[in-house]
């Protein structure tokens, strides 16, 4: 654990992020991903955070990877309130559940919260995010627009009482909706891997 550091992302590492990101959301929530091409678009978005955009390295190997976009609550009364979403976020297959995930999570929302992010949503599961601070949205008052009583979008509080008085919903932000076909054919630059269908895929 001693010789890990965390530092933003190079033009240099993009292409080695895009495949780790690709080794490890493979087959995990649909056969083959989508993430690998999120990533490489986002880079682009004026909503991309570019200070936010963290790999981890463990002797001086690129193990994890997150990014983070700012995105919005609408408030009911009419409000936009801005705040902080992130994903992909990315351990190696090898390096998985020896607490580096963790690691760079906290150290990310640290970082989020020092640029003023007072609260940060996901689509995510809880098992993971529920260790560091997050809870089911719906439950503070932010709804998933497009499935309001959904029990894997989450949020955290960065600023205490940023949500207080909050009834809204939240909408990812455009950056995460990706042509399947542009992807396949982002894909084709990547080494060959098998789609498989496997059970507890959510597509
Ligand atoms: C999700 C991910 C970033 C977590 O990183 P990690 O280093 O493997 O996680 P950690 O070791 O820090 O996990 C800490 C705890 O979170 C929970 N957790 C981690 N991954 C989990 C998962 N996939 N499902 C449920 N709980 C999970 C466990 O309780 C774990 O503790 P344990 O191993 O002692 O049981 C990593 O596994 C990954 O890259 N997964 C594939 C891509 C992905 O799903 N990204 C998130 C999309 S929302």
């Amino acid at each position: 654990m001693q010789n890990y550091i965390i530092r933003n992302e190079t033009p240099a590492d993009y292409r080695t992020v895009e495949n780790l990101t690709r080794e490890a959301f493979w087959n995990v929530y649909r056969p083959g991903c989508l993430e690998h091409y999120v990533l490489h678009q986002f880079r682009d978005r004026p909503d991309f955070v570019r200070e936010l955009d963290l790999v981890m390295e463990l002797n001086g190997e690129i193990i994890g990877h997150v990014m983070y976009a700012r995105s919005a609550i609408k408030h009911d009364d009419g409000r936009i309130i801005p705040i902080m979403t992130f994903g992909p976020i990315s351990i190696a297959p090898k390096f998985k559940r020896r607490g580096y995930g963790t690691i760079l999570l906290r150290y990310s929302m640290e970082k989020a919260k020092e640029l003023g992010a007072g609260a940060l949503a996901i689509t995510g599961n809880i098992g993971f995010y529920g260790k560091s601070g997050f809870v089911v949205s719906k439950t503070r008052g932010v709804r998933y627009e497009d499935d309001p009583d959904a029990d894997y979008f989450l949020i955290a509080e960065l600023e205490p009482g940023f949500l207080e008085g909050i009834s809204g919903t939240y909408k990812d932000p455009d950056g995460y909706f990706v042509d399947e076909k542009a992807v396949e054919e982002f894909d084709t630059a990547f080494p060959p891997k098998e789609k498989l269908k496997l059970p507890g895929q959510l597509f």
